[in-house]
């Protein structure tokens, strides 16, 4: 099976010195490239800027913006079987980013801002991936419904849904605990290291696939 899989934040440059990011880590994705390549799949990670090592046997493309992300993701999402969008991708990016660094002057500065494209929501109808597909959802209430909502709008097969409002587990932390939503049943991982979850979804992940297409490529 040949799986791409998104990690980390991206960067969004405001000038020359400076970025607009968030607190991803991108552990929960470098630890799902690990567990796939582990069963002897053939891994694709795309990634934001990240602390962490490039996990052992794993193609590897780096990316800083939202929309560089995106343009990996679309040349290479049509040849895999399974695709897992962990990456933390910002929302919006500046409209413009400055040619020189900004210079302190007004009290105020305001920064205008543009929605960055929605990769995942991009693989079924723009780039018309057939593969098995995989989004995450951090939702601070209504975890399951969201996750359900999320699920058809953009035509997934599977979300991995973790409760980011609580303390220790998710976003920038070691641990996780996350609920596994498809159409038709809903699994509950209970909380443990990212590293034994992500081995856990790689076998149900690889389960699934071989139920929907049959046979390993
Ligand atoms: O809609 P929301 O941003 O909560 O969806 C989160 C899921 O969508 C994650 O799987 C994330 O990797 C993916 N995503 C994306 N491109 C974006 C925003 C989110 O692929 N611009």
């Amino acid at each position: 099976m040949k799986v791409l899989i998104t990690a980390g934040p991206t960067r969004e440059p405001i000038d020359p010195v400076r970025f607009l990011t968030n607190r991803s880590s991108g552990r929960m994705g470098y630890a799902l490239a690990e567990a796939f390549a582990r069963r002897e799949e053939q891994v694709l990670l795309i990634s934001g800027p990240t602390q962490l090592d490039i996990p052992d046997h794993v193609d590897f493309i780096p990316v800083e913006t939202a929309q560089e992300m995106y343009d990996a993701v679309a040349h290479y999402l049509p040849k895999m079987d399974a695709a897992i969008f962990c990456a933390a991708v910002a929302d919006y990016t500046p409209v413009t980013v400055a040619a020189q660094k900004i210079k302190k002057s007004a009290d105020t500065l305001t920064l205008e801002l543009k929605k960055t494209p929605d990769i995942l929501g991009s693989a079924r109808q723009v780039i018309g991936f057939q593969g098995y597909l995989v989004g995450f959802a951090a939702e601070t209430e209504d975890l399951e419904q969201n996750a359900r909502t999320k699920l058809e709008r953009k035509g997934c097969d599977m979300i991995i849904a973790n409760n980011v409002s609580r303390a220790g587990i998710g976003f920038d932390s070691a641990e996780n605990e996350v609920l596994i939503v498809e159409a038709a049943e809903n699994t509950a991982l209970p909380r443990d290291t990212k590293e034994h979850l992500a081995q856990h979804l790689a076998d149900i992940i690889s389960e699934r696939w071989l139920r929907k297409h049959g046979t390993m490529s």
